[in-house]
């Protein structure tokens, strides 16, 4: 515990990033009212707009403020033609750039329904699955497999003959977002929905690809560590209908990189859509918390997207540096943002267009704000 507050450095980013931000921090202060909050928020510019206006990603001092922060908040970054010279995508250096540099090396999503939020498929709002069939926390690794910059164009006179991409597997990559994900299963205090167990399911390839055997091998010696955990194994092309099929089976799965980037977007179908859908990129020393749902230009300016993302990303911020940093304070704040959004979602939703209402992101975040209010401190 520390008696100044905790250091967060804010980066609303690109589109709709500053927008959901914005409810974010609003959340954050009516969580600090009525005493000294126990955190301090500074935002910084930075992403593929501030790139087109600068030339530059972001500002030296954007990133010794993000390097020396508790912890950080991201809105989204990209921007419609907002590119480096080399193709990257302006603004990367703000979510693969850190990754990257603080070594935040797994990738915390927890996929869980609240009651009163809708499904949308094929076009049409409704109840699929039961809120209580839905609670998973997929970890997944966010230093290397195939997002590892060992990549290339082979040219001959200007001409791309060969693209390549390599995955890399590292023993001490696998090895700790393993351990993350198991040690996510043995404190959990819920199970699988299905039957109350604790299991860790290790989705991966095996049956083609070398690196996943390893990761699969790796898997299996870590796991021996923790006999109170279930050890399961899917194949992520199966593990994809399974999890629409049954997500009550599953309380952990842990993925590489890219398979990870692509089954969490899966699974946001399963919490509502990825309006709900927040991720928490954890190192050892620090973290960064971002919705998973990215810069979403088409709305940029429109005050319409759904700010719930980045308000699971907050708590999942504020739980992190409560343990972290053993401060019971944070856990109690904590909780009242998870009782406060249980009971707006649960009152009818979050409105917004995503849930086929006509709820502005603003008043979104001024609902959760008076709920927070509502609670005692
Ligand atoms: C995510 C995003 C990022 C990723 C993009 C914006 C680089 O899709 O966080 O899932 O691929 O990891
Ligand atoms: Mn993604």
């Amino acid at each position: 515990m520390r008696a100044a507050g905790y250091d967060i450095a804010v980066f609303g980013g690109d589109g709709t990033g500053p927008e959901v931000v914005r409810e974010g921090l609003k959340v954050l202060a009516a969580l600090g009212e009525g005493g000294p909050a126990p955190w301090q928020t500074t935002e910084y510019p930075g992403g593929g707009q501030h790139y087109l206006a600068t030339g530059r990603e972001w500002e030296p001092e954007s990133e010794a403020a993000a390097h020396r922060a508790d912890a950080i908040l991201l809105g989204a970054v990209g921007w419609p033609g907002a590119t480096l010279p080399n193709g990257d995508i302006a603004g990367r250096a703000l979510v693969l750039g850190l990754r990257e540099g603080l070594d935040l090396y797994a990738n915390v999503r927890p996929c869980r329904l609240y009651p009163g939020v809708l499904h949308r498929i094929s076009g049409t709002y409704r109840n699929v699955w039961a809120p209580e069939h839905v609670d998973l926390t997929i970890v997944r690794e966010n230093t290397e497999g195939l997002y590892t910059p060992a990549r290339g164009r082979l040219r001959r006179a200007g001409e791309t003959e060969v693209a390549i991409d390599t995955r890399v597997i590292t023993r001490k990559g696998a090895e700790r977002v393993i351990r993350y994900a198991f040690e996510t299963a043995r404190h959990r205090s819920r199970g699988a929905p299905e039957d109350g167990a604790k299991r860790v399911t290790c989705v991966d390839k095996a049956n083609v690809l070398e690196g996943c055997r390893f990761f699969r091998e790796v898997f299996e010696l870590v796991g021996r560590e923790y006999p109170d955990v279930q050890r399961e194994y899917a194949y992520v092309d199966a593990f994809t209908q399974w999890l629409v099929r049954n997500p009550e089976h599953y309380q952990v799965a842990v993925a590489t990189n890219m398979m990870g980037d692509i089954v969490t977007d899966l699974a946001a179908v399963l919490q509502g859509g990825m309006g709900f859908a927040s991720g928490g990129n954890i190192g050892t020393d620090h973290a960064m918390f971002e919705p998973v749902h990215g810069s979403a230009p088409k709305y940029a300016g429109k005050n319409q997207v759904n700010p719930f993302a980045t308000f699971f990303a907050v708590e999942q911020m504020l739980r992190w540096l409560a343990s972290r940093h053993r401060d019971l304070r944070l856990t109690a704040q904590a909780d009242r943002l998870e009782r406060a959004i249980a009971e707006v979602l649960a009152a009818g939703g979050s409105g917004t267009y995503d849930q086929g209402g006509h709820t502005p992101t603003s008043a979104a975040g001024d609902r959760l704000a008076e709920a927070i209010r509502r609670l005692p401190r």
